[in-house]
């Protein structure tokens, strides 16, 4: 008896010294959404983890984990066991700004396996409807004008609102004031309450603020308008050539977790990115589905990497203050 239970855990063990997942998942599956519930993070996690679940037979509960600029929740996974059940849902702002803002505890890189790329989208320009600008060179007039810094919602230092509004300062020379929340929802609430003047948000976030006419929208940061909001001009179009970020995002788990138990988790996404139901939805949103040869989690790893190189001089050189 005692040379079978050796011989079933040394079966269950793989090179590498951790267990094998063969019967992976075999339980619910959490996945750390690092911003506030009802935001663009939060959207994105819960229309994948919808679709996932059937594909993996178990449920996906989804927790948001806030603080940090979405540190936290990615420590959170960091620190989790390796074997599948906890996922970081991250973006440009967590998985890559943040590394050269906190200092961490944890390497964006080596502390986590990428799973796969999730879809992406431009940011878009938005403002409070107080102001009274129609185009982006009034908004800008207006903002050059004010006495004080115009005030810019984030989801806290190191979160893509607020790497969008360092690159905007950049190109427009225009100093911001930073109010930073737990996510882009509190943010836009405030927005549409005329709390704060501007966010330089997701588009997918203010997409449904901007039809209901509840904020003014005065360009996506890309050099194509987006799929689902064609009256929305570009900023090359709009007279700010050149001012583009596509915040994109991903699903990462601690490193060394068994190969198997990512190879099923992104082949769920994947499949769920490419159920047209689930492709309508982020369509809707403004968000872009990556390409096929963009899934892999190698893929996601390179771009990370590539994206690391881009954005952190620029946001070393802005010297951000953690307050
Ligand atoms: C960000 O600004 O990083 C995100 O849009 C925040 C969020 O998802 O709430």
């Amino acid at each position: 008896m005692r040379r079978m239970i050796l011989a079933v855990l040394l079966a269950l063990l793989a090179p590498g010294g951790h267990a094998k997942a063969d019967n992976f998942p075999s339980r619910q599956i959490t996945m750390i959404v690092p911003f506030s519930a009802g935001g663009p993070t939060d959207a994105m996690a819960r229309i994948l983890a919808e679709r996932m679940r059937t594909t993996l037979g178990q449920n996906i509960l989804i927790e948001n984990v806030t603080g940090a600029g979405g540190s936290l929740g990615v420590g959170r996974v960091v620190r989790s066991p390796p074997d599948g059940y906890t996922i970081n849902v991250g973006h440009l702002g967590t998985n890559v700004a943040n590394g050269a803002i906190y200092n961490l505890g944890y390497d964006l890189v080596t502390d986590l396996e990428p799973v796969v790329m999730l879809p992406s989208n431009p940011m878009v320009i938005v403002s409070k409807n107080a102001i009274p600008a129609k185009t982006l060179p009034e908004l800008l007039a207006w903002l050059r004008a004010k006495p004080t810094p115009p005030t810019a919602g984030t989801a806290g230092a190191g979160s893509g609102s607020h790497i969008a509004g360092l690159y905007f300062e950049k190109v427009t020379g225009i100093k911001l004031q930073y109010v930073p929340y737990r996510g882009t929802a509190p943010a836009l609430t405030d927005l549409v309450a005329g709390q704060i003047d501007i966010i330089i948000d997701q588009t997918s976030n203010s997409i449904s603020q901007i039809r209901a006419g509840t904020i003014r929208a005065y360009a996506v940061t890309d050099d194509k308008r987006v799929e689902s909001a064609q009256d929305i001009p570009t900023t090359d179009e709009a007279g700010l050539k050149g001012f583009h970020m596509t915040l994109w995002s991903g699903l990462w788990v601690p490193k060394d977790t068994p190969k198997d138990a990512v190879a099923k988790l992104n082949a769920a996404a994947v499949e769920a990115m490419n159920d047209p139901v689930v492709r309508q939805k982020f369509e809707r949103l403004g968000l872009e589905i990556p390409r096929k040869d963009q899934l892999t989690p190698e893929a996601l790893g390179a771009w990370q990497k590539s994206e690391i190189a881009k954005w952190w001089p620029m946001i070393k050189a802005a010297n951000v203050k953690i307050e």
